[in-house]
Order: C-alpha cells, then structure tokens, then sequence
C-alpha cells in the first residue's frame, strides 16, 4: 500500500507532481509520503489490538526527524541503534521511554546517555555487555532495565547479509544459554530482568518463520517469565516489503489479485494467537515495513550512451545515494515521471561513481531514456537516505515530506561546505 500514483501521465507522491518537485529541488532527491508512513504505522497497530503491545520503530530504516516525528505523534516508540539515534527521537519529540536500545557493541557513553534519558529497555547481546551496563549503571546510581536477545536459530531464508536469527551471525546469546544467564544475572544490583528479545532477520515476506521463532520461544519465555516476572517479549522486525511490483501494489485491488507477501493482518494471524497464552506486553521492531513503499529516490537522466551491445542509462543518482543495489543487489522498480509509450528496451541504469558497483539495474526493460528524463526509484524509503555517504565527495540528496498537497523540506540538499565541515588542511 502507497499513495504513487500516476495522474494525466505524471507521477505523484499523494497530491503533489514528482516532476514540479524535482523541478524546485533539484535531483537525486528522495520524497516521502507522510500518509503512507501513518497508514502502515496503523495498519499494524490494528492487528496487533488483541495483544497489550508496543511498536518500537527500527528508527535505522530511516531517521529523518520529520518522518520520526509523525511516528511519535500516532504513539510509536523506536528501535535504537546508537547514541546518535537517541538524539535523533529527542530532537523529533518522541518519547525515550518508549525506546528499547539494541546492538552488539554499546559503548560507555552510549549507555550512560541511555541511562540518563530513561530508555525503555537494553537489548543485551552478551554476558561481557550485561556485566558492562551493570558497571555503568552502578557508577550513575541507576538501575538499567534490561531484556536478552535471544538467538532462535531460526532460519529467515532471507538475503544472507539481512539474516540474523542463526548461529551464523554475530547477534544475540544463544537459546541454549539463555536460562542460566538470566540466573547469573540477577546477581546484578544495578540492573533488572523487564523482558526477552529476539529478531531473527530482515525482508521476510511470509508469515511462517515469525510463526516459527515465536512458537520455538514460548515455552523459554514462559519459564523465563515465570522464574524473573518479566514484563515483555519483544518479536523484532523483519516484516518484508514489496519491491518488485511496487507501482502496481499501491491500487487497493492490487492486493486482492495477488496476494500480499507479508499483510499486517497475515502477520498478526501467525503470531498472536500464541503471543496471547503469555499474559505479556509484546514489542515488535518494525523498520522497512513502516518506511519503505512510503518513500522514492527521484533522479534526471544525463547521458545516454550504447556501447558494445549496452544501452547505458547515466543518471545523476548513484550508489552513495542508494547503496541498496550495489550492495544486495536488490531490486527497485525504476518508472518515469512523465508516462512513457513505446517498446521497452534493456538497459543498464548506472551512477556517475567511479566503480562498476555503482549499477542500479542491468537489462533492466526500461521504455527509452533520453537526457533531461527523470525516474524515480520505488519502494527507497527505508535503507536509502540511512545508508547514504559522500563516497566522491557527492553532497547528499535533499528529503522532502509529503502530505496530501502540503510539501516540507526535510532535509536541505548538503551544500560543498557541509562536505568539508569540521576538517582541517
Ligand atoms: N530489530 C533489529 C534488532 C534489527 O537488527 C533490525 C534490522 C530491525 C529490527 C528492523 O528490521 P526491518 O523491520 O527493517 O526488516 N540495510 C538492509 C537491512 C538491514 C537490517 C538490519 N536490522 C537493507 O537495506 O535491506
């Protein structure tokens, strides 16, 4: 579900023309739909209704303080990352006692300005770091409310660098060794035991491995419940989007024809009738669902160029922008601004960075491009700005917040200045 759509042959964000957009701010430029972003942020705060629940943000699919903003408004918490990322729910007006802060490598500052803001919870990713944040918590007089992420070893069967939820990877303590450490850890007089955590991977785009994990849970977090009264268990996110058909999937009959991959509904089926046997708050860490078909990277074509038997589409966006295709190779849907006829010929949609990387789509069918034409690439709202750099010393893109006809600059294009801010020759 969006709100992109094409009306008398030019693509909108909601009541506003990309193209008049791209016209005033200039281009790459990413836009958003402010409606989109709440709809989701409803959708899902309806189906999880049955349960006592908690929708904490994965703030890192995209931070912009005017899109944290709207989420703090409907009530949303937010998933942390960083010390950074706290400041950023600060400025926005969100509420640090709704944050729950996760990561494998919290430092002392990060958690003693965690502290001192009254965060929800720590999500602890090993013993050396529960001992640390007691350390810390003594030192400051608080007590640290802490909750273990758990390691399911569930597989996702998701992207291999987007899976977490295996013995494969860095994150979490594993199921095995969960019991004993909530044991050791009540010896701990600076912390205390408020829930568990798990997150078993990202774009997942059916309901069974949710349905899986948390089955494989219950009984652990029941015990865990039952020997240290918790207060919540928090599922993660990981809820998947739809990138390969984005256009055509914000008509509400798209939906009913095909089928969603992942439906708020489908989700909450999967998992609440379990989650309700626990009598337990629930979290949940959804980033890209919330974000991610709410917003698109604009671009203007400069060149076109066919060499050997390439079509070379050069465009003035690229892989600092968007970094999602060089380094997933995930697919983004590319359409025009202004509608295009005529056939469709392969092309290779590349940045002007100097790497080979830098390629957002190869062959991809593209109706002809000619310079001065501008494209926008769907479903980039959640890891595309986040992600971005200044890779070439190329300032990063301009954000714009749309809601229904009115535009807000989110975020000013950097200027060269701001690429040589705080150095020294
Ligand atoms: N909670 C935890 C502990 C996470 O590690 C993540 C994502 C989330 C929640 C949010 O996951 P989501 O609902 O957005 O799937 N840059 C990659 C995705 C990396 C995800 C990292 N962790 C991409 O562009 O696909």
């Amino acid at each position: 579900m969006h709100h992109f759509h094409y009306k008398g042959g030019k693509l909108y964000a909601e009541g506003v023309s990309l193209d008049a957009l791209a016209e005033e701010y200039g281009t790459p430029l990413y836009v958003y739909s402010g409606h989109t972003v709440v709809e989701h942020y409803k959708a899902l705060d309806h189906a999880l209704k049955p349960l006592d629940h908690l929708i904490c943000y994965a703030m890192k699919a995209n931070s912009t303080l005017a899109l944290l903003r709207l989420l703090a408004r409907q009530g949303s918490g937010f998933d942390l990352v960083s010390g950074g990322e706290l400041f950023r729910v600060q400025q926005a007006g969100g509420d640090p006692g709704k944050c729950t802060f996760a990561g494998v490598g919290k430092t002392r500052a990060e958690i003693e300005q965690a502290l001192r803001a009254g965060i929800y919870c720590f999500m602890v990713e090993s013993e050396a770091e529960l001992t640390f944040i007691n350390e810390v918590a003594t030192r400051l007089r608080k007590i640290a409310p802490v909750a273990l992420r758990v390691n399911p070893n569930v597989d996702a069967k998701t992207h291999s660098k987007i899976t977490t939820g295996t013995y494969e990877n860095k994150f979490g303590i594993a199921f095995e060794e969960i019991p004993a450490l909530y044991q050791r850890a009540t010896a701990l007089k600076h912390v205390t035991l408020r829930g568990v955590q798990m997150h078993i991977g990202s774009q997942i785009t059916t309901a069974a491995p949710f349905a899986a994990a948390v089955k494989k849970m219950i009984p652990l977090v029941r015990e865990l419940h039952r020997r240290h009264r918790l207060e919540f268990f928090d599922i993660g996110g990981g809820i998947g989007i739809v990138y390969e058909d984005a256009l055509a999937s914000g008509q509400p009959d798209w939906w009913k024809k095909k089928g969603a991959p992942l439906t708020p509904a489908a989700y909450a089926e999967s998992v609440v009738p379990q989650l309700r046997t626990l009598g337990l708050k629930v979290l949940v860490e959804p980033g890209r669902f919330m974000v991610g078909n709410a917003g698109v990277l604009l671009s203007e074509v400069l060149y076109v160029k066919k060499t050997g038997k390439k079509n070379f589409v050069i465009i003035d966006a690229a892989m600092n922008d968007l970094i999602r295709p060089a380094f997933y190779d995930s697919y983004h849907e590319i359409v025009p601004l202004r509608a295009k006829t005529g056939k469709t010929i392969p092309s290779d949609v590349v940045g002007p960075i100097c790497e080979s990387g830098d390629t957002f789509a190869k062959d991809r069918p593209l109706q002809p491009l000619k310079t001065g034409d501008r494209i926008a690439f769907l479903s980039a709202g959640a890891y595309g700005f986040t992600m971005a750099s200044n890779y070439n010393t190329r300032p990063r893109a301009a954000e714009i917040l749309v809601e229904g006809t009115k535009v807000k600059l989110a975020r000013k294009r950097e200027a060269l200045v701001d690429l040589i801010r705080g150095e020294t020759a």
